[in-house]
């Protein structure tokens, strides 16, 4: 007949029967191991393409390392970055992995009981070079290890899930530290880098070895509802840490972690001044913490491309050492103003207020010991704070104090001890209905101080919506 002499036809034949065999395959296959393959999630971006990691070789024992899985299945989603984007789904299991990079128009989506676990083999965790605006790795000179997911010079990135966890297992890498075995500095959970457009959600973070999620250089970055936990004493376990970055809005996380909740940065002395980005146009809303070490909310010490334009509201903390922390010290230069935080609920800490003109800590010898921070316009309404041991310690630098704080509407029991209630040297401002009574540099200025400042205009990041987004395995 003439449609078997026809060889365009019979290749069409046998693409249908290789297409619906393979569908056929596919639905037994998922009847069997992956029953739970279609669903929805609420995301800002959704994508055509979708993958699941078993394709691409991933086997989810626990001991089997995937990095070639995971880079093998998003370099195959990379050709669809201006064709609808694509999806990696990461089923139940337990994936131990290496570093890998991610593509733009891209999103990582774990199971509920999907648990990517990082390597324990420091190989696993390449070197990479330090961030320009550091100079050197924060713990150490030289370079650093990789984070365990990163994304370079991306648009658009998504990482999410049904509560699915990351688990650094950074014990090895907190022990090394301890005992100074490390020549370069430890790796984050998550960095992403030079981007923008990126959404952090509804995962658990564990164990990083160091700071946890990490944007830097980017703006219009999401954080919401995550759950990010490490041992109390683990060593510099920061939760959120937006570095030079624009347009952030992180809401709805809890955090309990060995240092800071929540770490705003812009770069590190004469390379941070010299790289010159600053982090502005920050919200941060209902986020509760445990940081008994360290601040609820810190600003610094790295703010030498400066910081502006953080609005912080409905905050609840326990057991943290302060509410929001400044902290830099000559030679960083740069920034810390128009910081607004109202609502913050706490109990049990050292100080509810905390700053520090001496912080410390340089890259190197080549800082500019008059590259003096400017500190102001710094406004706190409406804080509630029990069993503290200290309401405020406000230490200014000499000749260059801090100016322009409001503190209105706060309320603190401090409990007995021999500490001062204040301690406040070379800072300027007021206050309004602040019990105990302020320092006398803070003088009541009745209602001229109340309430203290906070911005009414909406941030574009704010305008961001949500939408339903699918996942179906039954994809060609
Ligand atoms: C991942 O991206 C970083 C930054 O661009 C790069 O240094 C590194 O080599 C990349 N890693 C891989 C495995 O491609
Ligand atoms: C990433 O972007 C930065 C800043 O624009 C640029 O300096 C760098 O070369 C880019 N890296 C890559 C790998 O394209
Ligand atoms: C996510 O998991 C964490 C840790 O197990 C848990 O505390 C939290 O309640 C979970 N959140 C949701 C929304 O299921
Ligand atoms: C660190 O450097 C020292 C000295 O060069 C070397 O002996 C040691 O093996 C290195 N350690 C690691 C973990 O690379
Ligand atoms: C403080 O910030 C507010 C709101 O952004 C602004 O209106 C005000 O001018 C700033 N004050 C100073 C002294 O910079
Ligand atoms: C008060 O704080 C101390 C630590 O400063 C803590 O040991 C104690 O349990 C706290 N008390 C209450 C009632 O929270
Ligand atoms: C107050 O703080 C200053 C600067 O940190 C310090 O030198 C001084 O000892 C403190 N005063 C008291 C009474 O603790």
């Amino acid at each position: 007949m003439a449609l078997q002499r026809n060889p365009t036809t019979h290749i069409i034949r046998i693409s249908i029967l290789v297409i619906v065999g393979f569908l056929s395959l596919k639905t037994a296959e998922c009847a069997k191991e992956c029953k739970d393959e279609s669903f929805s999630y609420q995301s800002t971006k959704c994508r055509t393409h979708s993958v699941s990691l078993t394709e691409f070789g991933g086997v989810g024992d626990g001991v089997t390392v995937n990095t070639k899985a995971f880079q093998a299945a998003i370099s195959h989603l990379s050709q669809f970055v201006s064709d609808g984007g694509g999806q990696l789904y990461v089923p139940p299991g337990k994936w131990l992995t290496g570093s890998f990079n991610l593509t733009s128009c891209f999103t990582l989506y774990l199971h509920r009981d999907a648990v990517i676990l990082g390597s324990q083999d420091e190989a696993d965790w390449p070197l990479i070079d330090p961030l320009p605006s550091y100079g050197r790795g924060r713990d150490e000179p030289g370079g650093r290890y990789s984070s365990l997911i990163m994304g370079s010079n991306l648009t658009d990135v998504v990482i999410t899930g049904d509560n699915g966890t990351i688990d650094g297992q950074g014990a090895l890498w907190w022990d090394k530290f301890h005992n100074k075995q490390l020549n370069y500095t430890r790796g984050y959970l998550v960095e992403i880098m030079f981007s923008n457009e990126i959404l952090i959600s509804n995962l658990v973070f564990n164990n990083s070895p160091s700071w946890n999620v990490h944007p830097v250089y980017s703006s219009d970055v999401i954080v919401k509802g995550i759950t990010i936990l490490a041992p109390l004493i683990s060593p510099n376990t920061d939760g959120i840490n937006p570095d030079s970055c624009s347009n952030v809005r992180i809401e709805d996380c809890y955090i309990v972690s060995g240092d800071d909740c929540v770490a705003i940065k812009s770069g590190w002395d004469q390379y941070g001044i010299a790289f010159g980005m600053p982090t502005q146009h920050v919200i941060i809303r209902r986020l509760t913490c445990i940081s008994p070490t360290s601040a609820v909310i810190a600003l610094g010490s790295e703010m030498s491309g400066g910081i502006q334009d953080v609005r912080a509201e409905d905050i609840y903390a326990i057991n943290s050492e302060s509410g929001v922390r400044i902290k830099t010290a000559p030679g960083r230069g740069g920034f810390v103003k128009n910081i607004y935080a109202k609502g913050m609920t706490m109990n049990t800490m050292k100080w509810v207020f905390w700053m520090t003109g001496n912080y410390g800590q340089h890259p190197d010898n080549g800082f500019d010991p008059n590259a003096i921070p400017v500190v102001k316009n710094i406004s706190y309404s409406n804080i509630v704070a029990e069993n503290v041991t200290m309401a405020g310690k406000l230490e200014g630098i000499p000749k260059a104090p801090f100016k322009d704080i409001c503190i209105s509407n706060a309320n603190m029991e401090v409990v007995k001890s021999k500490k001062p209630i204040w301690n406040c040297t070379d800072i300027q401002g007021v206050s309004h209905d602040v019990s105990p009574q302020p320092c006398s540099l803070l003088p009541d200025q009745g209602s001229e101080a109340y309430p203290c400042p906070y911005p009414t205009d909406r941030l574009p990041i704010d305008d961001v919506e949500f939408k339903e987004c699918h996942y179906d395995s039954i994809h060609l």
